[in-house]
């Protein structure tokens, strides 16, 4: 998909969301590598691999941004922050044993390199070591959100999982799962920041819609990105979703509106997964109207993530949230 001259512009405002974070980022950066190690050769080798091979930190991004959007001026971002990563990271490990998926972060996978086991028990690892993160920071409130979070986002899985090789899955049963596995995480980060700072019921309610509209702006667009990007750009493979035969909005909506003999072939494909007929898809999809109603679809819950920014102080970094609320849509990889 080529990128329209704003999102070009916008690519540019990232560069400097990235700059107000920097300091922030440098410090969970470094957290995150002085409590990744254990005297266990394969956990630091795993969780070298997955941590070493980058990723955005959008989530720890948007922690210590929001905190700072609420005025905090204290240490324990930081901290929450690498919390918030080390649950995102375990859950990939698992997600990529469960997704079969080969390629992330522009590396082999961890289950490819050592196996599944390996993968699903570093994945525990990392988990139980965000919550002995956590539990030093000895504030119930701030527990009790994680617990949740993390219950959740197990359950989001789950519920994918019951949903592979449907086709009959509808919109409104997406929108539940990608609440779930993926869109509760960025808002109990939003919400964090709002909690750190102290700010009213109502600011840190504020904090949580941001986070979750833009969590479903964001992983709408994941699955988008999995029709329209290549490996090169996005570092995991492409058509994995349609591999594994998982319905999500692209062909949710091409089912909707492709002609019957399309529609027929989008179904097998759901059904029976496999790549085989990738291309073909590809092109039911596109010719359907499906992608450009998925990133409207996207455009709009952006657009919900910003407004619901409206009753918090203007500052340097709540324009940042602003944009990355933006950047969830627009960004190419
Ligand atoms: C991948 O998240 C999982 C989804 C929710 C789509 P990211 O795209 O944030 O992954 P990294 O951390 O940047 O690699
Ligand atoms: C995100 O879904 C899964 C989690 C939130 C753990 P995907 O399966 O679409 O993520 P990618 O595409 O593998 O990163
Ligand atoms: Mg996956
Ligand atoms: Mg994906």
């Amino acid at each position: 998909m080529s990128v329209p001259a704003d999102a070009r512009s916008r690519s540019v405002d990232f560069t400097s969301v990235r700059d107000l974070a920097a300091p922030d980022m440098a410090a969970v950066d470094a957290l995150i590598r002085d409590r990744l190690s254990s005297d266990v050769v394969l956990i630091n080798q795993v969780a070298e691999h997955i941590i070493g091979g980058g990723g955005k930190r959008l989530r720890p991004m948007l922690h210590t941004l929001a905190a700072r959007a609420g005025g905090y001026d204290g240490e324990e971002h930081i901290k929450l922050a690498a919390v918030i990563e080390f649950i995102h990271t375990s859950t990939l490990l698992h997600d990529d044993v469960v997704d079969e998926s080969d390629l992330r972060r522009g590396r082999s996978t961890a289950n490819a390199v050592w196996g599944n086991a390996a993968s699903v028990l570093v994945g525990d690892f990392l988990y139980s070591r965000s919550f002995q993160l956590m539990v030093e920071l000895d504030r119930l409130s701030i527990l009790r959100i994680l617990a949740d979070t993390t219950n959740t986002i197990a359950a989001g899985e789950v519920m994918q999982l019951l949903n592979i090789g449907n086709a009959d899955v509808s919109e409104d049963d997406y929108l539940q799962v990608i609440e779930r596995k993926t869109a509760v995480l960025f808002a109990a980060a939003t919400e964090l920041g709002g909690v750190l700072s102290d700010l009213s019921e109502t600011q840190c309610a504020a904090l949580r819609r941001y986070g979750m509209e833009l969590g479903y702006a964001f992983q709408i667009a994941d699955d988008l990105l999995d029709y329209v990007s290549d490996a090169d750009t996005i570092g995991k493979n492409i058509g994995d979703d349609l591999a594994e035969g998982k319905p999500t909005l692209p062909l949710i909506y091409a089912l909707q509106s492709a002609p019957p003999a399309q529609a027929d072939a989008l179904r097998e494909a759901i059904r029976h997964g496999g790549l085989d007929s990738l291309d073909h898809i590809i092109a039911a999809i596109r010719e359907s109207g499906a992608l450009e109603r998925t990133r409207e679809r996207a455009q709009q819950h952006a657009a919900a993530a910003r407004q619901a920014l409206d009753t918090l102080p203007e500052n340097a970094h709540r324009d940042a949230l602003l944009t990355l609320a933006d950047y969830a849509v627009e960004r190419t990889f």
